[in-house]
């Protein structure tokens, strides 16, 4: 595996989200975001932990982006927080956020790391959810069409590289029907429709992307000359045997994971199962919204870590309706006793790199082999581990390797891959995890915040600078 194993110009880099990594979370005018809230909540995540400091990238982004470029790495794909740029969601704009992404865009393009902008990694504003609802409520379109807007003009000079959202499906599934992310909504939980919220959201937050798509399309994009899509999860669901019910229930997982949201996106329509399956509960796109969402990227990234076996089950009479039930169902972590592969420290992580193949073959047949990127890719250790065991992490660089290698296959295939971004340079805050688990490249001493390069991160220092 070398540099001369891809297509030229390949680009590799690592990703990492602003609530994750900046710290600062209410300093320097930043306003709060859904996630400031959640986190307050007691018991959320683990040992109560918060990200308001965090790997302090606000201050560190020098060292970051210099660890980046001496590994070899051409691209950073980081994260906009909206209410660091507007506090309340709209109107006010906070100039020392504007100015800290200037910094760290300015950076990157000195020493010659690419900038690929998100904008919405699930830090949506909190002064949105509390005046209206935040994303189940309409309004939310425009407002985020105008936040995009305000980034194409302010840094877009610069950044040729953007995304509207980061895996909204997660947004939609764990914030509103298992609850586990923000905003802790679900019909188990205190608040909220489980049967309803997430494919409100979901609707919302496809509109949201079309529309800043849009915005960027015809005001900026003839100018600025740069490229602008989503970035999707996509876990590969397996039939768990070669019956007719277990593969159809793979499709469907298949369908209600990444084609909820890149069927509208290619083809104007959700995919046919859900509208069979959930019915009058999938809101509808008008002729106009099918307009401006249908060929709405340049390009899509996923973000792919694993796959699961999957098995038909169908609802009973007491089965509630709720986006997890609608899929008729369940995920399998063995056949015949053998697991699908080794489990990570994250309880949803089994380390299966065929399936990488997989979902970036199935994106090529079935989504008309659109430019992608492989978005994020990587697995995590428990937060204990010391350095010197953090540093020695043998498991994630044979992780990479496998996984890396069954994309060169699927690229060698045919598959239109035009990048790879690791998930992450540094150990960070990892969500319900907390400081508890570690995906980084890079080891954090999170009480000094010195950076500990792991093995995996010389593997590809060697990997990537390896030229020509
Ligand atoms: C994402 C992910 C990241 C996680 C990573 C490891 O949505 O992009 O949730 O933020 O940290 O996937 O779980």
């Amino acid at each position: 595996l070398s540099r001369r194993s891809f297509p030229a110009g390949f680009v590799f880099g690592t990703a990492a989200s602003a609530y994750q990594v900046e710290g600062m979370a209410l300093k320097d005018g930043r306003g709060p975001s859904i996630w400031d809230a959640f986190v307050k909540t007691p018991g959320e995540i683990a040992n109560n932990a918060t990200a308001d400091v965090t790997v302090d990238e606000y201050h560190r982004y020098k060292e970051d982006v210099n660890i980046m470029k001496s590994m070899g790495f051409d691209a950073y794909r980081f994260s906009i927080s909206w209410s660091r740029i507007f506090p309340t969601g709209t109107g006010k704009v906070n100039w020392k956020g504007v100015a800290y992404y200037n910094r760290l865009i300015n950076y990157m393009l000195k020493i010659g790391i690419t900038p690929y902008a998100n904008l919405y990694h699930y830090d949506l504003p909190e002064a949105l959810e509390v005046q209206y609802g935040g994303l189940l409520n309409r309004k939310v379109v425009e407002a985020f069409a105008d936040y995009a807007e305000f980034c194409f003009k302010t840094f877009g000079d610069r950044v040729k590289n953007w995304m509207t959202f980061n895996e909204p499906r997660v947004v939609a599934a764990l914030g509103y029907d298992d609850g586990n992310f923000a905003p802790g909504r679900c019909t188990k939980c205190t608040a909220g429709n489980s049967a309803t919220e997430p494919y409100i959201v979901a609707h919302h937050l496809i509109l949201s992307h079309a529309s800043a798509v849009q915005r960027y399309r015809h005001k900026y994009q003839h100018i600025q000359k740069g490229k602008i899509g989503i970035l999707l999860d996509f876990v590969w669901y397996e039939g768990l045997t070669n019956s007719t019910a277990d593969q159809a229930a793979a499709q469907r997982s298949r369908d209600f994971h990444v084609g909820w949201f890149l069927h509208p996106i290619i083809y104007g329509e959700y995919p046919k199962s859900l509208q069979v399956i959930v019915k009058e509960r999938l809101p509808k796109f008008t002729a106009d919204e099918v307009h401006m969402v249908k060929g709405s990227i340049d390009y899509v990234g996923i973000n792919q870590y694993t796959a699961y076996y999957v098995r038909d089950q169908q609802p009973n009479a007491t089965t509630l309706p709720s986006y997890s039930s609608d899929w008729h169902a369940a995920p399998i972590y063995e056949r015949d006793g053998v697991p699908i592969g080794p489990r990570a420290n994250s309880d949803w992580l089994y380390i299966v790199p065929w399936g990488l193949y997989k979902a970036v073959t199935y994106v090529k047949e079935k989504y008309g082999n659109p430019t992608m990127f492989l978005s994020e890719n990587g697995m995590d250790d428990p937060g204990n581990v010391t350095i010197a065991q953090g540093v020695h992490d043998t498991t994630r660089v044979a992780y990479y390797r496998s996984y890396i290698t069954k994309l060169k296959e699927a690229i060698d295939d045919g598959a239109n891959c035009i990048g790879y971004f690791a998930w992450s340079l540094l150990d960070n805050f990892e969500w319900k995890l907390g400081y508890t688990s570690r995906f980084g490249l890079v080891y954090v001493d999170f009480r000094t915040l010195r950076r500990y390069p792991k093995m995996s991160a010389y593997w590809f220092r060697d990997l990537v600078s390896s030229k020509n």
